[in-house]
């Protein structure tokens, strides 16, 4: 059994850890812990989790988790997981961080985008958290940074056609996202009638997740890629979709794109290539680890548009987090996150 810790229990990505992790067979919940919720259960602060967790929570404290966890997720504001990270791996718990502390190759890349006192991440292992391109450094790692929720859905969308070279190095990516992606803290643009009936573009040009996705596109593409992002907000309480715009640099049929992104994701479970002319949508991923990726070509300006969608709260973290936990230990990596999408 692993014994598992989850920092931010109380937030959107933690309550969705507890979701998962209560059905899976080879963990069990031993420390959860809150800000503002110290001395309740967890099932009292969500009903939805009523009779699978009735874990109390608490103050964060580094000696009870060393004592008594073999992991622990860190579902926290990005900085804290950073100034944590050394103490428990050097006394032998691993780290997966939903936040951006750990996401990046550089920490001046992280410091300049999100700031920090600090001067480096040290001599953790460290492991970029996205399975399909980096299975093997996430399973030596001991600290792996959970990819944002539109890296996700962009690098995944994205990486085929630049690993096979069939597009220009300029993109475009338009993201939507549910409000659930800015988390649960009440904010003046989330409440019900700012975001209903409304859809807004925000950060544009200048996102966080830019960087990330750069950094991981470069890689992929072997040489340094850039990106255009505007990400919007829009009425849905989970989901991202992302299109992308690519330039072909040469004429291909879509059967030949179709079985360059089958043959990229042949092994990956939680990637569903959609069939020729099929297009994506974040109800068919709803509450699920997949991520549904569809294209289309459009022959008047040689243009391929690649679309993606998952789930931000599963795919696009908790689920993506215990999919890297699950290769951490050893585990079967599907196990407790089989989960068929809810529709409608
Ligand atoms: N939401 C998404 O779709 C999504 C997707 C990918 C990645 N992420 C990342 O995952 C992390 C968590 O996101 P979230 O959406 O779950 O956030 P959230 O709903 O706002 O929850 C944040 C959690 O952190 C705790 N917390 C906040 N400030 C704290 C502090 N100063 N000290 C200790 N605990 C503190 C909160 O505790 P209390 O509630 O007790 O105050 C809460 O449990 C963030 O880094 C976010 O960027 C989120």
């Amino acid at each position: 059994m692993v014994r598992v810790g989850i920092l931010g229990a109380t937030g959107y990505t933690g309550a969705e850890l507890i979701r998962i992790l209560s059905n899976h067979e080879d963990v069990q919940i031993k420390y959860l812990s809150s800000q503002n919720f110290n001395g309740k259960k967890i099932e009292d602060v969500y009903p939805s989790l009523k009779g699978f967790c009735s874990e109390k929570l608490q103050e964060y404290d580094t000696d009870k988790i060393i004592e008594n966890c073999d992991v622990v997720f860190t579902a926290l504001p990005s900085g804290y997981a950073v100034n944590i990270a050394e103490k428990l791996c050097k006394n032998g718990v691993k780290l997966i961080d939903l936040g951006a502390d750990f996401r990046f190759d550089n920490f001046e890349t992280y410091r300049d985008w999100y700031g920090s006192d600090k001067n480096g991440y040290g001599d953790i292992k460290r492991a970029y958290g996205l399975p399909e391109l980096h299975r093997q450094e996430i399973k030596d790692a001991l600290a792996v940074g959970n990819p944002g929720c539109y890296p996700t859905s962009a690098i995944l969308g994205l990486s085929p056609a630049l690993k096979s070279r069939i597009i220009e190095n300029f993109i475009i990516i338009d993201s939507k996202s549910g409000v659930s992606g800015a988390g649960h803290s009440p904010k003046q643009g989330n409440m019900y009638a700012e975001c209903n009936d409304n859809i807004k573009p925000y950060n544009v040009a200048k996102h966080r997740h830019i960087p990330e996705i750069e950094q991981e596109l470069s890689h992929v593409n072997r040489k340094e890629t850039k990106v255009v992002f505007t990400p919007h907000l829009t009425p849905m309480t989970r989901g991202i979709l992302s299109t992308m715009y690519c330039r072909l640099i040469k004429e291909i049929s879509a059967e030949d794109i179709y079985e360059i992104y089958n043959e990229f994701y042949k092994d990956e479970y939680f990637v569903k290539i959609l069939d020729i002319g099929e297009y994506p949508s974040t109800k068919n991923v709803y509450g699920s680890n997949f991520c549904h990726i569809g294209f289309e070509i459009d022959k008047h300006s040689k243009t391929l548009i690649i679309m993606s969608a998952i789930d931000n709260l599963v795919k696009g973290a908790s689920g993506q987090a215990v999919q890297n936990m699950n290769i951490m230990f050893g585990i079967e990596e599907t196990r407790g996150l089989n989960m068929i999408p809810i529709f409608p």
